[in-house]
């Protein structure tokens, strides 16, 4: 593997910002800049010299690191991973070639790819111990809860995934991790239906292997057609990263403490989980199947939603304040999908209607809310055949090279723990009543 992820500072600006504060004190801190002209103000003197902290609940303006994967241009609605455009990389790349450029930094000669494929292959079960620890959960159990604990447990069946104390080990760690999520997943989605489980099949690629761990039952294998591997690439390929994000920055949060690979990327899985964030992805489709079932007109479920009765799932993003790129190219995908399969969904064109609906109303117009990629997704997951509690574990597949290289990257950075601060507002100081 080549390592060409040297983790760069950003660049101190000469300028300074200057500030004063209301008793007096003032301080100059230092502006720093980043490689697609993004300025930050560098905060980190700030307590030490004046006693104050910043507060930003919700972090909207705090920049929590500086990072070499993932450029994001939410007023632009731009998207590259180690700068190669969303659009490019959806159109000609691969899953695997992805993971590879995310974690590694540069796209990897057909060499390096070929080694790490077969990197996936090789690790591709699960120890029997592990799939025997699937017995101990209930037949209907929410497969996010299954898949974020059995990535917790992996780490009992792979001790060198806990021992990353140098880069030699981390190209074994990585493809044991994004090779295993896929069985894992499979398997509780198996579990949860009552079928045996279907070993992977070394024969195949990434995403028809998952397919086939999913579908075939004994003695009928599960053939996809073309179309439908390359949906499931291009999903996750699209999923792949999203820079600082709720759940990554959980996993750089806990890797932060020096926790192993597969302990932090469990706890982005439940931070992944969550309606606002991967779970979207499931409410979009029941707010589609909800309005197709009551007949309800899109113009009345939008008029719920400005009066705040609703929420439109699927629109609306903390950067993006223009079209989520990924939206528009999963748009298009399901309208291909969903014609060379022959497949006729109303919740297609529902969505289309809430989108064309919302994008001219002034409620979604002034605070910018457009379709974000959970919007289109299910639709395209649907086709493929995967049910929808399913979809944020599918979310969770792609995301999972992200969450590797930034753990990585924090890592190799041998960074503070992170540990925000607070303004305490409860109460001062009282006697406990036995002590007065
Ligand atoms: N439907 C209706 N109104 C919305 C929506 C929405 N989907 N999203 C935001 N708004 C409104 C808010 O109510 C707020 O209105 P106000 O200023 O009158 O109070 C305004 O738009 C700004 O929204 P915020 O809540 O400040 O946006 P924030 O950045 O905190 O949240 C989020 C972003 C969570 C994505 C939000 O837009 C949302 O809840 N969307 C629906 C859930 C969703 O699709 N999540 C997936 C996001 S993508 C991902 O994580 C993979």
């Amino acid at each position: 593997m080549s390592n060409a992820t040297e983790v760069k500072s950003p660049n101190t600006e000469s300028k300074t910002a200057h500030l004063t504060l209301p008793d007096g004190q003032s301080l100059e801190l230092p502006v720093v800049v980043g490689s697609e002209n993004e300025h930050a103000i560098d905060i980190a003197a700030l307590r030490g010299s004046t006693g104050h902290i910043t507060i930003d609940p919700a972090y909207g303006n705090t920049g929590a690191c500086s990072s070499d994967i993932t450029y994001i241009d939410g007023d632009k609605g731009i998207l590259r991973y180690r700068g190669y455009p969303i659009e490019q990389l959806a159109e000609h790349s691969s899953y695997a070639e992805v993971a590879y450029l995310l974690i590694w930094g540069e796209l990897p000669t057909a060499d390096e790819l070929s080694h790490f494929r077969w990197l996936l292959t090789e690790n591709e079960m699960l120890h029997e111990g592990l799939r025997n620890a699937f017995e101990g959960f209930p037949p209907y159990g929410h497969p996010m809860a299954i898949l974020s604990a059995m990535i917790n447990a992996s780490a009992c069946y792979h001790p060198d995934m806990m021992q990353l104390e140098d880069d030699e080990h981390m190209p074994l760690a990585a493809a044991k991790l994004i090779s295993k999520v896929r069985t894992i997943a499979a398997f509780s989605y198996k579990k949860s239906i009552g079928q045996p489980m279907r070993y992977p099949n070394p024969n195949l690629s990434y995403c028809a292997n998952f397919l086939h761990m999913m579908f075939s039952i004994p003695y009928a294998r599960y053939e996809p057609e073309p179309e439908v591997i390359r949906a499931l690439s291009l999903f996750l390929i699209l999923h792949a990263d999203h820079e600082q994000n709720c759940s990554t920055s959980t996993v750089r949060m806990v890797g932060s403490s020096r926790a192993n690979l597969s302990a932090s990327v469990a706890s982005g899985v439940c931070a992944l989980w969550g309606p606002l964030h991967g779970g979207a992805n499931m409410a979009v489709i029941k707010m589609l199947e909800q309005i197709q079932q009551t007949g309800m007109p899109v113009s009345e479920y939008v008029e719920k939603v400005k009066k705040r009765e609703l929420k439109l799932m699927g629109f609306g993003h903390r950067v993006y304040k223009n079209f989520d790129p990924r939206a528009k190219i999963l748009k298009k995908a399901a309208d291909d999908l969903l014609s060379t399969l022959g497949i006729s969904d109303p919740k297609l064109d529902i969505a289309k209607e809430l989108e064309e609906a919302a994008l001219t109303d002034e409620y979604f117009v002034e605070r910018k809310l457009y379709p974000n990629v959970d919007f289109y997704s299910g639709i395209i997951l649907n086709a493929i055949g995967i049910p929808t509690n399913m979809f944020t574990v599918m979310f969770a597949i792609g995301r999972m090279p992200g969450w590797i290289a930034h753990w990585y990257e924090a890592f190799k950075e041998s960074g503070r723990i992170c540990r925000p601060r607070q303004v305490y507002t409860g109460p001062n100081v009282r006697d406990y009543p036995a002590a007065k």
